[in-house]
């Protein structure tokens, strides 16, 4: 992409009526006038260009038979994890599921048994407390902690529960929705609990392509062998490239006996063949995309730029410095609104849908996360309406 990657991002695209959930979803509450939706976490701009020629190529074809990545699909992922993350992948790691949601259901199943603990940090993308009980599993919590306006792992809470009986961290990294890329020590760190600890590292990494910070993501399974043998790690170019409606996912698991119980549960489930048109738009993504996504992060960057300006730390509203992920975490405890009817209120107020932080478990009262993955004109909109709704709640007179 070159000079007018700008007004690709710029363009704003009317996305009712396709079945996005994040627009023909009915708002949490009743709104007057129009509603800017921020919650999902899914993009408002087309997949890159190469993805839609290689679709209506397909399409054209118009056979859609039982599908399989085979190994020019495992090449371009191998070949993508080598050259963005400087991480050796073997095509023979790879599994695939049909999201990352259902590998991290497999894994859980496979890997673990009913009874024990699955160990999350929260706050966290919220499906991660469901699935486990889900699954019949004991939901077991370590809060994250902010210190200095920055999110911490607490790893004496860790190391104490990880020895609770637990045999599977869910790892979020880059983590939704608190924007942080774990550094090497904190990595390296974890891998040591989980080794000493005996468990088994499941790492959610479908964020790793969205990192902002100076610091790069470290895939956690490339840290050693000892850890890549405990690591089962998801990750997607659904996230990266905007394809989640097409649902796919990449499983990586270096040991062969964890992959082999994890392909016999992909059998229980009766998962076999791969959708035809996510490999098309798959490969065509891993193959062509990267321009693209150079261009998106830089279009985020200036997002950023602009909530940085309109939420500063010191003000009623403050945005969390983001390491990576289109995902903003907004603090509004100064706002001493109710937790569990902020995302509503402002909702009502302002028309922006946002996420309510409280959603994602423990710590996350008096927050809210915004995608800001939008043209900028809409998160401008966005950004005003709600500095507008903040002076009201805040202005003394108004009291
Ligand atoms: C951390 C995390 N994991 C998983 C998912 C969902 O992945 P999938 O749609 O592939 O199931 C999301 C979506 O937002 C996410 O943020």
């Amino acid at each position: 992409m070159g000079a007018a990657d700008q007004r690709f991002f710029d363009t704003v695209h009317d996305r009712r009526n396709t079945g996005a959930i994040k627009y023909d979803a009915q708002p949490p509450t009743a709104v007057e006038g129009d509603v800017i939706p921020m919650w999902v976490a899914d993009m408002d701009f087309p997949s890159p260009p190469a993805v839609e020629e290689a679709l209506l190529r397909r399409v054209r074809h118009g056979i859609y038979g039982y599908s399989d990545a085979g190994s020019d699909y495992d090449a371009l992922v191998v070949d993508w994890y080598r050259r963005r993350l400087n991480w050796t992948v073997r095509p023979e790691w790879i599994l695939k599921a049909p999201g990352v949601m259902p590998a991290i259901a497999a894994a859980i199943q496979a890997l673990s048994e009913p009874g024990d603990g699955v160990l999350i940090c929260q706050p966290v993308y919220y499906p991660f407390a469901q699935i486990i009980p889900a699954n019949h599993r004991r939901l077991v919590v370590s809060q994250l902690r902010l210190t200095e306006g920055r999110y911490r792992i607490d790893f004496a809470d860790l190391e104490a529960k990880l020895q609770s009986g637990v045999r599977i961290f869910l790892l979020c990294s880059p983590h939704n929705p608190v924007g942080r890329v774990w550094t090497r020590d904190e990595l390296l760190e974890i891998g040591r609990l989980c080794c000493k600890c005996d468990v088994i590292l499941l790492s959610d990494e479908i964020h790793s392509d969205f990192v902002l910070s100076e610091h790069p993501h470290i895939p956690v399974a490339s840290l050693s062998e000892e850890l890549a043998a405990r690591t089962v790690t998801c990750t997607s170019p659904t996230k990266t490239f905007n394809l989640a409606g097409l649902q796919t996912a990449n499983i990586i698991v270096p040991n062969g006996t964890l992959r082999k119980k994890m392909a016999r549960q992909g059998y229980a489930a009766g998962l076999g063949a791969q959708n035809a048109l996510s490999l098309t738009a798959a490969q065509a993504a891993y193959r062509d995309g990267e321009p693209w996504l150079e261009a998106l992060l830089d279009y985020l960057r200036g997002g950023y730029d602009l909530l940085r300006e309109a939420f500063p730390s010191d003000g009623p509203v403050s945005l969390i410095e983001p390491d990576g992920t289109y995902l903003a975490w907004l603090d509004c405890r100064k706002l001493g609104l109710p937790p569990k009817a902020l995302a509503n209120t402002l909702l009502k107020k302002t028309g922006v849908w946002l996420h309510n932080g409280a959603t994602f478990g423990a710590g996350g009262e008096g927050f809210v996360r915004m995608n800001i993955a939008c043209p900028r004109s809409v998160l401008s909109e966005a950004v005003a309406r709600i500095r507008r709704a903040v002076s009201e709640l805040t202005d003394p007179s108004g009291l």
